[in-house]
């Protein structure tokens, strides 16, 4: 388990380079069948996520992002905040007709619309305000899933950036990921929601590897304390260690 804050996200960066592959417990899945990311070779797919919504996911994404890059690595990062994206915007970038919109109804390709952000970092950026994205169907969800993997093999990580909550458009991308960071802040309602993901991952998928990230702290403390609060809960609620 990674516990961090987002002002250390360099530590969050070299820690995550450092720590070795696990042996792909990662990718032995019980549960629903869903669409996967291929977890290619070299690649780490990686989604950040939070239960409760405005914690820092985005921000930490794109500064995770940034800092991997930094250290030398191909970084892809996917706007999976379906309907209500802004990945773009924190990057500087303009998507125009580069967004994930037009891959779903089939007018570009996923290859088309990568755009390149700050530091080298890839980006598939998707629309704000859209509801056609907001509402995807289980058929659309796995295209992307499908259409995303197929890059995978270029890049050493794979960020997906998703929105808050646990709708099937969120619970699509964890689950299609390897490891998963949960975004919290000290907030009681902050952390009951985060809680909630990791009941609901856990019902999906006991393998899978979740870090919990407390964002919004007064200092180191105060974030060992929620991290021990939901340790705690989760071990006796549901018989896990986060
Ligand atoms: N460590 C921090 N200190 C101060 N402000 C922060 C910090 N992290 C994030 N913020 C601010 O909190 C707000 C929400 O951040 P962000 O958009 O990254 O959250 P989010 O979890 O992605 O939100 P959403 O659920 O809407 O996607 C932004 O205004 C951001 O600048
Ligand atoms: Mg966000």
């Amino acid at each position: 388990m990674i516990i961090d804050q987002a002002n250390k996200l360099r530590v969050l960066a070299e820690q995550i380079r450092r720590e070795k592959r696990g042996n792909g417990s990662g990718r032995k899945r019980k549960g629903v069948e869903r669409a996967s990311f291929k977890g290619a070779m070299l690649t780490r797919t990686i989604a950040i996520t939070s239960g409760k919504g405005g914690v820092g996911k985005s921000n930490l994404t794109v500064n995770l992002a940034i800092c991997l890059a930094r250290l030398g690595k191909k970084v892809l990062v996917l706007d999976a905040d379906l309907g209500l994206a802004n990945i773009d915007v924190m990057m500087g970038l303009s998507p125009k007709d580069k967004t994930l919109q037009y891959v779903v109804n089939g007018r570009k390709r996923i290859q088309d619309i990568v755009l390149e952000g700050p530091e080298g970092v890839q980006v598939i950026a998707n629309g704000s305000g859209i509801q056609e994205l907001a509402n995807l169907s289980d058929v659309e969800r796995r295209r992307i899933i499908g259409e995303v993997s197929n890059l995978e093999g270029k890049y050493d990580f794979l960020l997906v950036d998703t929105g808050a909550g646990i709708s099937k458009n969120v619970m699509s991308f964890i689950l299609a990921t390897e490891e998963i960071v949960i975004v919290t802040t000290p907030e009681p309602t902050a952390v009951m929601d985060a809680y909630g993901i990791i009941k609901v991952v856990s019902q999906q998928n006991r393998d899978v590897r979740v870090k919990l990230v407390v964002n919004m702290v007064k200092n180191k403390t105060e974030a060992q304390e929620v991290i021990n609060k939901i340790i705690s809960v989760s071990q006796r609620f549901l018989g896990i260690v986060v």
